[in-house]
């Protein structure tokens, strides 16, 4: 290399400065070499014992290191905050933007020109993503890769869903508790993020047809060899895209979102994606709006066969010809022009691709779902905007008007909805306040509320259900999420009472609280906030900073691209 990268400006120096850089470094047994102006390769890592998805990665890395190593780059792996969703307590997400912090300061801050970002978990993908849009180094991200397919008594289950499904079961008296807890380490039985078409598959996806990874990262399993093959192979482009200074705003652009979108629509990828891309594209100074998701997802058939909705894993979506497999069915949709950090376009990437299970990934003639995006609904209740996902919703439910039975916040929820007592039916639409960005706080996955007991028992499995919250990727039902504004901001969310009817049409794209407007402004008046639950340290400033679900639940002062101008010496 002739042209002098940024980590010159802490290696290159031949005074005390220089000296304390390069010195320091050696003591891990680093030969000269390393510090003589080659492409330096921050390998961001979120391997965590309490990230179960992601635990993988401490040998993962390894390979992407070799990769590194064989282009002439020196690699320098660094840990980051590191959001697990199974663990994290009150929401993985209300952490997302805290680690993209992490990783935006640590690339910025450190001898760094080039970036592999290794996401698994959920919450890990965007959150690597928003951090290293913030600072638009080259930058590829890898996946871990899915679990293998759970197995559990004779029948394939997936992560997630199937826990939502065998819940149901056994609290409807179908399955006793002990066949419930059985199927714990049946479920998850490799390392892996989970395996069905849940966030953290989605949004290895979505990076994937993003252009931000090499060609089939999102579908091959944590443990197949192909995925330790890609690590190395990622490592090696990473020292490549230095060269070629092929950084993220390059190929994070409106098309490549648009591509995004479109394939989200075709894998019926999870809802959280709407939030996390407006996030992301948010940082690197893409307009994407709500509206965009709508837009651009409306004409695409859902074609992949997956849970939650459908039937197979992200296992047999590898055997099937994974995400370049999928492209090629829905390729007059898509940009094929847009840039990959492969350094070629999405076309040339998907060429050749074959889709080798037409149940799996079905042909344009039998979709799914005619419609694979997302639904954006607005009315009185939603002004700011709400979403449904049309095809993990009961059709007879699109269309529906009921009776509000309102839970003011999760405690709330939980107390009463076993309640023999509570008042609701089938026809009822169950409504949870003060679960979004500012209320939970974090806006955490419980807006897929389980149905009351009693209904269950009934043989009821789908009621239309409203909150500010999130739902996980797995889960599915006729559930309008992330209404905005939230209750806690005072949207009009918290100001449905029991009783008050409330119509949803999806085709209409509507979502209309039918209470006179006077009686609303009455109601207004006597609103007061809930109480946070904590007046200060992170969370205080999460509450106070962060935007609503339309905007992609950012904080506010991290919005936009800041770069990685080199900061003035430490000594
Ligand atoms: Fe980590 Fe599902 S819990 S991906």
């Amino acid at each position: 290399m002739t042209k002098k990268l940024r980590s010159h400006a802490w290696f290159g120096g031949l005074d005390k400065d220089g000296f304390i850089h390069r010195s320091w470094m050696k003591n891990q047994g680093h030969p000269d070499e390393m510090f003589d102006g080659r492409p330096v390769i921050g390998i961001c890592n979120t391997a965590s014992d309490l990230t179960p998805c992601n635990t993988h990665f401490r040998g993962l890395v390894e390979h992407v290191k070799r990769g590194v190593y064989e282009a002439g780059g020196f690699p320098v792996e660094f840990p980051v905050f590191s959001c697990g969703e199974s663990n994290l307590r009150p929401t993985a997400m209300l952490f997302r933007n805290l680690a993209s912090m992490d990783v935006e300061e640590a690339i910025r801050a450190n001898p760094i020109d080039g970036v592999v970002l290794l996401a698994g978990c959920d919450k890990t993908t965007p959150a690597l993503l928003m951090g290293a849009a913030s600072c638009d180094l080259p930058t590829i991200l890898l996946s871990g890769g899915p679990m293998l397919n759970g197995h559990h008594r004779g029948r394939t289950i997936g992560s997630g869903t199937d826990v939502w499904k065998l819940s149901e079961d056994v609290r409807g008296g179908v399955i006793s508790l002990a066949d419930f807890l059985d199927a714990e380490s049946a479920m998850s039985r490799s390392p892996g993020h989970c395996m069905t078409m849940g966030t953290a598959s989605t949004m290895a996806t979505m990076a994937e047809s993003l252009g931000v990874t090499l060609t089939d990262n999102a579908a091959y399993p944590a443990v197949d060899a192909r995925r330790v093959r890609l690590a190395h192979l990622t490592g090696r482009r990473a020292v490549q895209m230095v060269v070629d200074d092929l950084r993220l705003s390059k190929v994070l652009t409106p098309a490549a979102f648009a591509n995004a979108i479109r394939v989200n629509g075709a894998v019926g990828g999870s809802t959280n994606a709407v939030v996390h891309l407006l996030a992301i594209a948010g940082r690197i100074g893409v307009d994407l709006t709500l509206e965009d998701w709508d837009r651009l997802g409306q004409d695409v058939p859902c074609l992949l066969d997956l849970m939650p909705s459908g039937r197979f894993l992200m296992e047999d979506f590898c055997y099937a010809g994974g995400v370049p497999a999928l492209m090629t069915r829905i390729a007059d949709l898509l940009d094929l022009d847009a840039l990959t950090v492969t350094g070629r376009t999405l076309g040339e990437n998907i060429q050749g691709a074959q889709v080798f299970d037409e149940e799996v990934i079905r042909p344009r003639d039998r979709p799914l779902a005619a419609q694979g995006g997302m639904a954006v609904l607005r009315g009185n209740l939603a002004p700011g905007g709400a979403i449904i996902k049309p095809s993990a919703a009961s059709p007879a439910l699109m269309q529906h008007r009921g009776r509000a039975v309102v839970f003011q916040d999760i405690d709330d929820y939980k107390a009463r909805v076993d309640d023999p007592d509570l008042d609701i039916d089938a026809s009822c639409i169950m409504v949870l306040k003060n679960c979004g960005p500012k209320g939970y706080p974090g806006m955490a996955e419980v807006g897929n509320m389980a149905l009351p007991a009693k209904l269950l028992q009934q043989g009821v499995r789908d009621m239309v259900r409203i909150s500010d919250a999130r739902m996980s990727g797995t889960a599915y039902g006729t559930v309008v999420l992330h209404t905005a504004p939230e209750a806690a901001a005072g949207g009009p969310l918290a100001l449905v009472r029991d009783g008050d009817m409330i119509e949803l049409d999806v085709a209409g794209r509507r979502l209309h609280l039918e209470v006179d407007p006077a009686e609303l402004e009455l109601r207004r008046a006597a609103w007061t906030p809930p109480e946070p639950a904590m007046g200060s340290g992170y969370q205080k400033l999460y509450v106070d900073h962060v935007l609503q679900a339309d905007r992609g639940a950012d904080l506010d002062f991290l919005v936009g691209c800041r770069g990685a101008a080199v900061p003035r010496e430490s000594h």
